[in-house]
């Protein structure tokens, strides 16, 4: 469980917002660049392998009475919705677009249209994955302390965490939550997503007439 939602998922995490546009990417001559979305699948999927396993383990111990029912409840919620969180990736619709041109020529998809679909995925998927990030936190803790975890264990964890803080709060202040509409198809205001505000908090949407610093 630390190594799925200490670790692989927050790592996921950092990558989906922050990645979208890599750093030697030379944004918007090359557009859709994929290194994110390989990375948030990946990351995200053996996350959530990891934790499956840790279900798996806990679910099968001798004695299966439990007397923590704080962790009891903060478990069961953060392995549902994360399950829940791998259902909603896997329905977000269709993308569409420049880069996904259908046979007859239609560009049509929920995330090129920004349908009300493809908003509500976006909304939902954030806020649930940010909210399901701080509960598998408390999650730990409870656990750790409901296993008197060693103390080696305490301080490691919450070095690692601040870490994670410090990187989140540099790439932020570097203007790297790009919107991924724009990552995907640039800033043109031909692209119909581009008129409308982007989803999630602090999310950046690069001017149109926007030059690489060099
Ligand atoms: C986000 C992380 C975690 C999740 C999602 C999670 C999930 C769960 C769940 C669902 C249960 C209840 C199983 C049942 O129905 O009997 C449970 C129990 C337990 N967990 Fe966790 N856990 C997490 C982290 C940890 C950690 C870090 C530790 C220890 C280092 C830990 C140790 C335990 C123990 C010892 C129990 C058995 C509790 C008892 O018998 O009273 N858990 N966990
Ligand atoms: C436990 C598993 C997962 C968690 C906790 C999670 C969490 C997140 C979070 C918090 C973001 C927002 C990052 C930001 O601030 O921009 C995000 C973005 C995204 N995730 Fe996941 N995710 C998970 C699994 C998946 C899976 C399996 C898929 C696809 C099959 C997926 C597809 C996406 C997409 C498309 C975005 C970008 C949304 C956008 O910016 O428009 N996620 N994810």
């Amino acid at each position: 469980m630390v190594l799925s939602w200490g670790v692989l998922l927050p790592l996921g995490i950092l990558v989906a917002r922050f990645l979208k546009i890599t750093l030697k990417q030379d944004w918007p001559n090359e557009l859709d660049n994929k290194f994110w979305w390989l990375w948030h699948l990946r990351l995200q999927i053996s996350g959530s392998v990891m934790m499956l396993i840790g279900l798996l383990l806990i679910l099968n111990k001798p004695d299966p009475s439990t007397d923590d029912f704080i962790h009891w409840y903060l478990g069961w919620a953060v392995s549902l919705m994360g399950v829940a969180q791998i259902i909603s990736g896997w329905m977000r619709g269709t993308k569409g677009g420049p880069t996904d041109v259908a046979e007859d020529g239609s560009m049509h998809g929920d995330h090129y249209e920004m349908t009300t679909y493809r908003k509500v995925f976006e909304y939902y998927h954030k806020f649930v994955g940010y909210s399901v990030l701080l509960l598998s936190a408390a999650a730990i803790l409870t656990g750790m302390w409901r296993s008197n975890a060693p103390v080696w264990m305490w301080i490691g964890l919450l070095g690692w965490w601040m870490m994670l803080i410090i990187v989140f709060a540099y790439c932020q202040s570097k203007q790297m939550a790009v919107d991924t509409y724009q990552a995907i198809w640039g800033s043109n205001k031909e692209h119909p997503g581009n008129a409308m505000k982007p989803i999630g908090f602090g999310i950046r949407r690069r001017p149109e007439n926007h030059q690489k610093k060099i």
